[in-house]
């Protein structure tokens, strides 16, 4: 009998489909992807795709963004309830607020948003080019929607702006505490820190390197120490560890994990593929609005 992940790669064939996944997604869904990545390396590859059916796994924002950038294309979630709860915490309101207080003010929107948060905004970002994408912008006042931890760590790297901050947050990212970073500092302390940006202020101000996803495992990689004190959502300990074998990785807290991520299953993803569900579906006006935002940042990302 054929096994899960035989069945897959037939049915990738058959459908002529591509699987992008993210590090957080299980292990196992991770060994059946063409890509893995950070949610910049997946948004290129979501533009870049000539396959017929694109499947992510991940969280419904990623799905939703390689549909806005492949409005022909059949873009498939394996599971429709993985939504990241950061990806709603702003505030329309709030946004005209600024817009009506600031003539210059450029709207940036990390990348974890809904679709509706992106029609509102002048540019997106992800946690590996936001520090980069804000310095270039002309605008001297940036609203930055909807992570307060992303948006105060480009603020302390651009004091010459005024960077406002929103109060969205990431809930596995934010449980980290500064005393959770200085004891594994101690029971540790032949460990590098590498964290997040969605950490808080207070964590990230501890580490010896801050940086996404990918940042994180490029660095970990071509360090010579040995030894890497991990603050983000534990699915990246998959790729470092195939990618560095002779390093030895701990997390700064034990149980960081992204309950959203990990409902994309290998069997979800055999369903969706089989079936061809769940469809991502927006309605024209969302997805050609939303589309605005993130082609400035592919471009401006160059
Ligand atoms: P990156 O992989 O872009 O660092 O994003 C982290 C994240 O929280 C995705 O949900
Ligand atoms: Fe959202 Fe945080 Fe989960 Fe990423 S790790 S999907 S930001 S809740």
């Amino acid at each position: 009998m054929e096994s899960v992940k035989e069945e897959i790669e037939k049915l990738k064939k058959e459908k002529k489909a591509v699987i992008l996944a993210h590090y957080y997604v299980p292990g196992e869904v991770q060994e059946i992807a063409d890509y893995i990545g950070d949610s910049y390396f997946l948004s290129k590859k979501a533009r870049e795709t000539d396959a017929e059916v694109i499947l992510f796994a991940g969280v419904s924002f990623m799905g939703e963004s390689a549909k806005i950038l492949n409005p022909e294309r059949i873009v498939l979630l394996p599971d429709p309830q993985a939504d990241c709860p950061m990806a709603h915490m702003a505030l329309p309101e709030k946004i005209q607020e600024m817009r009506n207080r600031y003539e210059d003010l450029a709207v940036v929107c990390y990348i974890n948003s809904s679709a509706r948060l992106k029609t509102m905004s002048d540019v997106c970002v992800t946690s590996s080019n936001a520090v980069d994408i804000v310095r270039k912008l002309p605008n001297r006042n940036i609203f930055f929607i909807p992570d307060g931890n992303l948006g105060a760590y480009v603020a302390a790297q651009i004091p010459e702006k005024n960077v406002i901050l929103n109060n969205g947050y990431c809930p596995v990212h934010r449980e980290i505490t500064r005393e959770e970073v200085e004891k594994a500092r101690k029971d540790h302390p032949a460990a590098l820190v590498l964290v997040h940006p969605e950490c808080t202020a207070e964590v990230v101000r501890r580490a010896d390197f801050v940086g996404s996803t990918s940042e994180i495992i490029n660095f970990a990689c071509q360090s010579e120490k040995k030894e890497f004190l991990i603050g983000t959502e534990e699915g990246v300990m998959w790729e470092l560890e195939r990618k560095c074998p002779g390093k030895t990785f701990y997390p700064v807290k034990s149980g960081q994990c992204c309950q959203d991520m990990k409902k994309v299953t290998l069997e979800k993803v055999r369903e969706a593929m089989k079936e061809e569900k769940y469809q991502v579906i927006l309605d024209e006006e969302t997805a050609r609005k939303a589309r605005l935002p993130l082609d400035k940042m592919l471009e401006l990302g160059k």
